[in-house]
């Protein structure tokens, strides 16, 4: 299976090697190739130059004359395994209670729990299918997904056999994390300790045993759990192989920064509570820091201090959070344009941030955020656009024209 784009107006996000991630100042910009050629062949990057190098193909040739062509996004921290929706909720918030506040009625994660623990995997599988068709539709080529809707051991080990079901059912890029503490279960209520405890003895082993999860996750947050708490997941976690990617930071200076970085976690999301102690933490660290403006928009809450990040030196990876109740929705395309509006982030940083940044934040950046030959040909067409800044610029325009997954363009037109 071979196909040959031709023509491209701009190849975006060439050539960057073994380059792991992108930092600092140099987010700033996204190497480019104009009139441009790109030829994929079973699955991979074969080649890619100037038009005037272009090879001959018996392959399918796709004319891109005015169109943009780069890798498809990657999204790198989602809850998109979830049953019903929440909508109730998001009219209580505008009516003026804050999500912590639902959260201690019973509502937020633990309603989610709910629903889920009376949905059965095949309707859940469904559910979630409709979501991924959805969000490649909209360019997304690589997605994290998590747990943490189950909350007791046979509703956590239900959510991670529907996303590995996703895995092997359709093209999407999948990595699975074990989000066993999301929250505090409502019949564990007072007993927090307990519930750690099961999660750690309990959780921890059978996903290990049966290989569910890539990574592990625990929403180190005021009301949620505490730095001790994520602590002893995360070294639990290690000695099963686990990395960590955690929820820090979204409601306080919680010191959950700190104890990812303590515990070379991958990357450490939120983050809207940063100040120069955590980015001093993060530098050079290795862990990624990742930013959710989806769920700072929907729950009309601070927005995390990327501009001084970046002018540190930090990376900084973009993610969807998709999720029923801080962000219904996939939409990566979105997400740039809430990071150069409310961010003040410059597309050039946004697309990277969303790329290569966003594909280390899942472990694939040697697979996968780059035009590089050898990498898995996961790749977006838009529509005629003047130029990159485009796509952020025009923030409800449908842009993405083709999605090519592993190489083969599927039918996916919702
Ligand atoms: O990333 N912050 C914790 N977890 C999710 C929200 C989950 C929910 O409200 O259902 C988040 O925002
Ligand atoms: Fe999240």
């Amino acid at each position: 299976m071979e196909i040959l784009i031709k023509n491209a107006k701009s190849l975006l996000q060439v050539d960057r090697g073994d380059t792991p991630m992108i930092c600092g100042k140099d987010m700033s910009s996204i190497p480019s190739i104009q009139d441009a050629f790109l030829l994929l062949r079973d699955g991979i990057i074969i080649d890619y130059g100037k038009m005037e190098d272009c090879p001959e193909s018996q392959g399918t040739i796709i004319d891109a004359r005015g169109k943009l062509v780069m890798p498809a996004f990657c999204d790198s921290h989602t809850h998109l395994v979830y049953a019903g929706s929440r909508e109730k909720e998001y009219v209580d918030k505008i009516r003026g209670l804050s999500y912590e506040e639902i959260a201690r009625r019973g509502g937020g994660i633990n309603n989610s729990a709910k629903l889920l623990r009376n949905t059965s995997e095949e309707d859940l599988y469904k559910q979630a299918m409709d979501r991924i068709k959805e969000i490649i539709s909209l360019g997304t080529g690589a997605v994290e997904i998590k747990s943490g809707y189950g909350l007791d051991v046979e509703s956590e080990i239900k959510m991670l056999r529907v996303i590995r079901r996703i895995k092997e059912t359709s093209p999407i890029t999948i990595r699975a994390t074990f989000l066993g503490a999301h929250s505090v279960p409502l019949e564990y209520r007072g007993r927090q300790s307990v519930y750690v405890d099961m999660v750690i003895n309990e959780m921890l082993p059978q996903v290990a045993e049966e290989g569910l999860a890539d990574f592990v996750d625990v929403f180190c947050d005021r009301g949620f759990f505490t730095t001790n708490e994520t602590d002893r997941i995360l070294k639990a976690a290690a000695n099963y192989g686990l990395r960590s990617k955690i929820h820090a930071n979204e409601l306080d200076f919680s010191g959950g920064i700190q104890v990812g970085v303590k515990n070379n976690a991958l990357s450490v999301d939120h983050l809207e509570f940063t100040g120069e102690e955590e980015i001093r933490v993060l530098k050079n660290s290795g862990t990624m820091p990742t930013l959710l403006p989806g769920a700072a928009f929907f729950l009309g809450m601070d927005w995390p201090p990327a501009r001084k990040m970046i002018d540190a030196g930090l990376p900084l990876a973009l993610a969807s959070d998709f999720n029923p109740g801080s962000s219904p929705s996939g939409d990566m395309k979105l997400i740039m344009s809430l990071a150069c509006i409310k961010l003040r982030m410059i597309p050039q940083e946004a697309l990277n941030a969303v790329s290569l940044n966003s594909a280390y934040a899942m472990g694939l950046e040697k697979e996968l955020g780059s035009i590089d030959r050898g990498k898995k040909a996961n790749i977006v067409i838009t529509k005629e656009v003047p130029g990159l800044e485009y796509l952020p610029y025009a923030y409800g325009t449908k842009l993405i024209d083709k999605v090519i997954l592993n190489g083969e363009m599927g039918n996916y037109e919702l």
